[in-house]
């Protein structure tokens, strides 16, 4: 069988407003990625993840999208939009744009003739409301001014389509067109269990973000995929859709990946797991025998960098760990989703000043949550204030940079043999060398108390989460470790790949 491109690729998401400002407005936009295009190409990875770029008011960044067929001019124009995915290609990148299809913005022309009285059935007008919150804050529903009220899961700008209307799957097939027949190489898609909410809006009890309830995992939304996968399938070059799933469950998760629906899904169960052997391995068995194509990911736009959630009392512990956590994940069956920033080893903002803060969970936890921001500082690429590189001309970047930023800086990192970004060229261009030559499966070995040891054909991996200096697996060689080891053992907080002494390299069958 031929392997699609996308089954072991490392995709690296891309913050756009925070990654790189080319127009000197201070924030980022799809000029600035593309300059930096030949960074990505030169850290290893395979693709790219675009963060909504689209028309918006940006009442959440963004994912409020008011035309789903332009971009902002905050991020530049249709013609850099093409201009990247071009030049993407011409270094070997795929390009994978974000799709918003659980609610638009309330500046969409749609909701605009909503609450004109005209088409409301996009969306999900009633005279009365149920008790569901929205996930950033306070009720769900708003009042219009005609006394109805809308449903919004998330802000109050972003108002939840109604998938029950034929128009609303009319319209996303043709946005998806739209985009594939500007090259995209595939889709991330925003709350993608959270289209259909039961019919009659019944009060609910529990209504995380994670668990099947009327609010969320409803099982209509599977033939949504289904159609979307026949669009995707009806393009050349194997384009693919992730989902943004939230499930309890692996099995319930597989149901998004059956092999008429999504390629992939987000596997958000690694990024919770605490710093424990036996929750990563509980994770990496659950997903391994449920999901037929598994993902990874450490951090994105929504979380806190994992950096600072493994090592708030220290960052140094922070930091050793996340490197290691990261050749863990490098080393597992499937695709990786890297961060921007965390090759940079990047922390948490968590000093933001109020006054500085955008994220709509901050403002509708009135204060008590602060919200999103801390991880979308924008990256610093150089040593020099005010923006580090991040914009031209001295403008200052919309969220501010700690001073420390300085030093985790592109320019100061490379180069260094034992910074944190060599350390992932290092390891994306090793494994890039071994992933399609050793099998797709993963064999538990004896581990120590506090590691976990693993081997996939010739390649074994071994962490170390305990306190204690632990005896490495027998090998023949170390091919990489995410620190020294000392006189020959594994320090606490530290991974490394060998080459196993007994098996050579196997041909994938
Ligand atoms: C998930 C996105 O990742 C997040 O940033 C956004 O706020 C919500 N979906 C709503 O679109």
């Amino acid at each position: 069988m031929d392997i699609p491109w996308w089954r072991d690729a490392v995709v690296y998401e891309i913050y756009v407003r925070s990654f790189a400002d080319a127009s000197g407005d201070g924030v980022g936009d799809l000029a600035g990625v593309r300059e930096r295009l030949p960074y990505l190409r030169g850290l290893g990875v395979d693709a790219i993840w675009l963060t909504p770029f689209y028309r918006s008011p940006m009442a959440d960044g963004g994912y409020d999208v008011a035309d789903y067929r332009d971009v902002d001019p905050l991020f530049g124009t249709l013609g850099d939009f093409e201009a990247l995915v071009a030049d993407a290609h011409e270094h070997d990148l795929r390009v994978i744009v974000d799709i918003v299809p659980n609610h638009s913005s309330s500046e969409h022309p749609w909701f605009q003739a909503a609450l004109r009285g005209e088409g409301r059935d996009r969306y999900i007008f009633r005279d009365t409301v149920n008790n569901w919150q929205s996930t950033f804050g306070g009720p769900a529903w708003t009042r219009t001014p005609d006394g109805q009220y809308y449903l919004h899961l998330f802000a109050p700008g972003q108002p939840d389509f109604n998938w029950r209307n034929p128009e609303v799957h009319a319209e996303f097939l043709d946005v998806l067109r739209f985009w594939l027949d500007r090259g995209v190489d595939g889709f991330r898609i925003d709350v993608a269990m959270g289209l259909y909410k039961a019919e009659g809006l019944p009060d609910v009890g529990d209504q995380s973000f994670k668990s099947v309830s009327p609010v969320w995992g409803q099982p209509e939304v599977h033939n949504v995929y289904r159609d979307w996968r026949r669009v995707l399938d009806a393009y050349p070059g194997e384009r693919m859709a992730v989902g943004e799933v939230w499930t309890d469950s692996p099995e319930d998760l597989a149901l998004y990946l059956r092999p008429d629906e999504l390629h992939q899904s987000f596997n958000f169960a690694w990024l919770q797991a605490p710093w424990s052997p036996t929750a990563f391995k509980k994770v990496i068995d659950d997903t391994v025998s449920t999901v037929p194509f598994a993902t990874w990911v450490l951090s994105n736009h929504d979380v806190v960098r994992h950096r600072t959630r493994y090592g708030t009392a220290d960052p140094g512990t922070g930091l050793a760990r996340a490197r290691a956590a990261l050749l863990a994940m490098l080393a597992l069956p499937g695709s990786a989703y890297l961060y921007q920033g965390e090759e940079l080893g990047l922390p948490e903002v968590t000093d933001l000043p109020d006054e500085a803060r955008q994220d709509p969970v901050f403002f509708q936890s009135k204060g008590k949550l602060p919200g999103r921001d801390g991880c979308r500082v924008p990256i610093p690429w150089t040593v020099d204030p005010p923006s580090h590189g991040f914009s031209p001309g001295g403008a200052e970047p919309w969220l501010p940079q700690p001073e420390s930023f300085a030093e985790l800086s592109v320019e100061k990192q490379e180069g260094v043999a034992d910074s944190t970004l060599e350390f992932y060229r290092r390891a994306l261009a090793c494994r890039r060398e071994l992933v399609r030559s050793i099998p797709y499966t993963l064999e538990w070995l004896k581990s120590p108390e506090g590691a976990l040891f693993f081997a996939r054909g010739p390649l074994i991996c071994a962490i170390n989460c305990g306190t204690r200096p632990v005896r490495l697996p027998k090998h023949e060689e170390v091919l990489l470790s995410s620190a020294p080891l000392r006189r020959g053992l594994l320090p606490p907080d530290t991974a490394v790949w060998l080459r196993s002494a007994s098996t050579a390299p196997s041909a994938e069958e």
